[in-house]
């Protein structure tokens, strides 16, 4: 071996050699290939595989991280944060996008704090009634009240700290001094028509919605019913031998994480841990959630869209202790399959260069309580998929992840159903030969799903596109997981596509 040939193995060898006892069979696939199902929707929240969980949220259409446009009834012009932010608030826009978006923190039922596209916060000048968007640590003076029309909830008045209501005085002027009586005529400077453009409801909007006094309530009832023991049994007995969890940061909290997080799924997931056991399934535990956002998903617990995850050491030094906490917990539990360190990082806000650093740590960390547990990588969405082969080929016991959906992507609009079927065949069937290497991390398609953008495909065609994927996802040398269990829309709901015929396993 040539010296620098040696070099570049040597951070290798080093690893390896800190872990004698990790024979080389490790490289090998699991015993019995991986036939999974995530958990999802449950102790990480996403309101559209369980709407119902927000229903009880006042004001539900307003939570963190809904993206608002308004429009002056007198001027007939967009609210704009002239130059995206920095400086002051316009009504001279006719038409809206990025600084006519108003992205909300919600702080009570009715008060909010407006960020806008450069990421200051909407609130009164320093002097005088002028409206501003500079400061970029929201307080008081930037906590304003939407007063909803009682017959129209989207016609608001905007009610700011000084007491007064905003209004568009003029294209240019737009001032917090317009007193509290109102016709919510079309002459009423002060009358906005409000626009949702986007929505968020992951587990920092049902959390700050229901707010400090209900969401412990609300968030263990949910934990206690949406997947219960029942749900083992039915799994083990439908052909599947492992579940994917997802969870968030804070269930290495303790009690009483950081607001307006709650305590509480950590018990859930021991109780997942003593039913796995029980009907001998196993479990691979999924930081779905990291902290600060790591793709600005609302499924990653973000707060308002951003993604902050990776950006600073301590930022990574903290994911890294929540993996520590959590290998801890489970590694001598027999059912614990695998942790998989970090899902989705969305490239390019997420850097390679970060996201290594941050898998090197995690993986030392995994194996400082355990050598048998995979350590899965999640890939880059939106990067090439090879990109992490050669660093991951160097851990024993690495796995790859990578996500396969005929959705979320213009290239799916109009296919058939034969093209979708076609398209798994050839190109997905390529796509996962390319990442299987002989001495490379073993892959793993840890979410799939059976839907599309076909319409009224028939009982038989969702069969056959179902059956594709089996085969082709059947290759991935660790194995697959089915997004997801439970689901309000049936196609994403393993168990109704089991039950109802549509998937034989
Ligand atoms: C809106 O008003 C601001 C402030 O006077 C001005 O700088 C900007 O050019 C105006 N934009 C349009 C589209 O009229």
């Amino acid at each position: 071996m040539a010296f620098h040939h040696l070099l570049e193995w040597l951070p290798i060898l080093l690893v390896l050699s800190c872990r004698a006892s990790f024979s080389s069979a490790a490289r090998a696939t699991p015993s019995s290939p991986i036939k999974a199902v995530n958990l999802g929707g449950w102790l990480v929240t996403e309101g559209w595989i369980e709407p119902s969980l927000f229903d009880g949220i006042p004001n539900k259409d307003l939570l963190d991280g809904t993206q608002l446009q308004f429009k002056s009834v007198t001027q007939q012009m967009y609210l704009c944060a002239e130059d995206g932010g920095g400086t002051i608030i316009v009504a001279n826009r006719t038409s809206a996008s990025g600084w006519e978006t108003f992205t909300l923190w919600r702080i009570t039922e009715s008060t909010f704090q407006f960020k806008v596209f450069h990421e200051q916060f909407v609130g009164l000048s320093s002097q005088g009634d002028g409206v501003v968007a500079v400061s970029t640590d929201p307080g008081q003076s930037e906590t304003l009240e939407i007063v909803r029309n009682a017959n129209n909830p989207k016609r608001v008045r905007i009610k700011a700290p000084n007491g007064l209501f905003i209004q568009a005085k003029t294209a240019v002027s737009v001032t917090a001094d317009y007193p509290e009586s109102t016709s919510w005529g079309d002459d009423d400077p002060s009358v906005f028509l409000m626009t949702i453009v986007s929505t968020l409801q992951g587990e920092y909007q049902v959390t700050n919605g229901y707010g400090p006094d209900k969401a412990p309530q609300v968030m263990k009832e949910h934990w206690s019913t949406f997947i219960v023991e029942d749900d083992f049994s039915f799994i083990s007995q439908n052909g599947l031998n492992a579940v994917r969890i997802p969870v968030g940061w804070w269930i290495a909290s303790g009690p009483n994480p950081p607001k307006p997080f709650v305590g509480g799924s950590l018990q859930a997931l021991d109780n997942a841990f003593t039913w796995a056991g029980k009907y001998n399934i196993k479990v691979i535990v999924d930081l779905h959630a990291a902290p600060g956002s790591q793709n600005g998903n609302e499924h990653s617990g973000t707060r308002d869209g951003s993604q902050e995850w990776g950006k600073t050491d301590a930022n990574i030094d903290q994911t890294v202790a929540v993996i520590d906490f959590l290998t801890a917990r489970y590694a001598q539990d027999p059912s614990l399959l695998a942790i998989e360190l970090i899902n989705e990082p969305l490239a390019p806000g997420v850097t390679l260069d970060s996201l290594e650093k941050y898998y090197q740590a995690g993986y030392n960390t995994v194996r400082k309580y355990t050598s048998s547990a995979y350590v899965i990588m999640s890939n880059r969405l939106s990067a090439d998929s090879t990109e992490l082969l050669p660093f991951a080929s160097g851990f024993q016991g690495s796995v790859i992840d990578t996500h396969y959906y005929n959705l979320f992507s213009n290239q799916f609009n109009g296919l058939t159903v034969q093209q979708n079927i076609d398209f798994i065949n050839n190109q997905r069937s390529k796509d996962l030969a390319t990442i299987t290497r002989s001495n490379g991390p073993l892959t793993f398609v840890g979410e799939w799903v059976a839907e599309w953008e076909v319409n009224g495909a028939t009982k038989e065609d969702y069969q056959r596109f179902a059956q594709a994927q089996l085969n082709v996802y059947g290759r991935a040398t660790f194995g697959w997981a089915y997004w997801t269990l439970k689901n309000v829309n049936n196609h994403w709901s393993l168990e109704w596509m089991i039950q109802n015929g549509y998937i034989t396993l």
